[in-house]
């Protein structure tokens, strides 16, 4: 066992994947079920867009993003306006900022702290927590993807078309890929998990039979 690796180092379980792969459902699941604290790190980028946007600042210009990012205090990850086509797309501006992404490391690696957690993401596996003992890499088809969030989207009330939610995705995806800073992408080391065929139950299991694996 190498130094930097000790047997009981706390479990920090690394789920990323594209929008609406069922990162969070099986997130949230595996927190409760293994009694870790459990962070959706989409909150902290969506809060970060939503204050810029409040300003009537541009989420895109690097300044007014970082001076968000700093200015970011827990209770902003509780507002009920972080969700919706604008809030999705000043959290992807503001996640391709280098400096965004700094300030809010240190968040992230603390929330995790001596007890371990459940954090998902795009970069949990690859910049947050590379040591993570489990790391998922979760995936669908962008139909598939789509479609749960139009059905979404559809039973909060919402008259968006099927056709523009796959679009949205399509490009929010493209641009967390194609970014320089932390780009979406898989770990050497993660375990890849597409929920295309499979429920929530599915990749539960699937998930599980990862931990146990891997614990
Ligand atoms: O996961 P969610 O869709 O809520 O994330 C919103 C946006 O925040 C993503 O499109 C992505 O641009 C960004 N994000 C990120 N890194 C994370 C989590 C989210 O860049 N760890």
């Amino acid at each position: 066992m190498s130094e930097h690796r000790p047997a009981n180092r706390p479990l920090i379980i690394a789920i990323d994947g594209p929008a609406a792969a069922g990162k969070g459902t099986l997130a949230r699941r595996l927190a409760g079920t293994l009694g870790l604290p459990y962070l959706d790190t989409g909150l902290l980028y969506r809060a970060v867009g939503r204050r810029v946007l409040d300003g009537g600042g541009d989420p895109a210009d690097p300044t007014g993003a970082e001076a968000a990012a700093r200015a970011l205090r827990p209770a902003d990850l509780d507002r009920p306006d972080l969700r919706g086509p604008e809030a999705d797309a000043a959290a992807t501006a503001v996640a391709a900022i280098p400096a965004v992404r700094s300030a809010l490391l240190a968040f992230q690696r603390n929330f995790a702290g001596e007890r371990g957690a459940v954090l998902d993401g795009r970069d949990i596996g690859t910049v947050i927590f590379p040591d993570a003992r489990v790391k998922l890499f979760v995936t669908a088809s962008l139909q598939a993807r789509a479609r749960r969030r139009w059905l979404e989207l559809r039973a909060k009330g919402s008259d968006a078309e099927l056709s523009t939610v796959e679009t949205d995705m399509r490009a929010r995806d493209a641009l967390d890929a194609a970014r320089a800073a932390a780009p979406l992408r898989p770990a050497p080391d993660a375990a890849l998990l597409d929920t295309t065929e499979l429920d929530a139950d599915g990749a539960f299991r699937a998930a599980m039979s990862e931990v146990a694996r891997r614990r």
